[in-house]
């Protein structure tokens, strides 16, 4: 069974750090990528972390993730949460098990923020737990991928 979890960033969470600290937090995306590079290495996985602010990018990387043994997404569609049919289509094709992740709390936002377009085909959904809800989406999916390699 395949020990590959990509972890896929969306539009402008490249500026984590420096992007709306109140809500995000100071942490950076490298921070947040090598953070979760050293945990799956621990647990025996290999974490392979991409960040695109274009929506065609993020479809491509998930087209391909099938081919290059992925066993689980780890994604933050970021505003594309909210308007992306493209994106879900692309997660529904492939197949593969993903947890939605955002850094804030999507729910006590502006309303347009509440309706995502991946929840409902989501293994499972973690908001506002900041960098940490990374960390329990890497577990959870390690977890998943243990119990794959055991009933394989
Ligand atoms: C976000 C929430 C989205 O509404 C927003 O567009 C983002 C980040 C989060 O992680 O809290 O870019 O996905």
């Amino acid at each position: 069974m395949t020990r590959i979890v990509l972890v896929l960033h969306g539009p402008n969470l490249n500026l984590l750090g420096s992007r709306e600290p109140a809500t995000y937090g100071n942490i950076t995306l490298a921070q947040i990528n090598a953070e979760l590079a050293t945990r799956g290495e621990q647990s025996g996985v290999e974490v392979v972390s991409f960040q695109s602010n274009h929506e065609g990018v993020l479809i491509d990387q998930i087209h391909a993730a099938g081919a290059a043994g992925v066993g689980y997404i780890i994604i933050n569609p970021a505003g594309f949460t909210h308007t992306s049919v493209a994106l879900r289509d692309a997660l529904l094709a492939a197949g593969i098990p993903f947890v939605e992740v955002h850094l804030s709390n999507t729910h006590a936002r502006e309303p347009f923020r509440h309706r995502s377009y991946f929840s409902d085909i989501a293994s499972g959904v973690i908001v506002g737990l900041g960098a940490a809800g990374y960390r329990y989406a890497l577990d959870h999916a390690v977890a998943a991928l243990s119990r794959a390699d055991v009933t394989a």
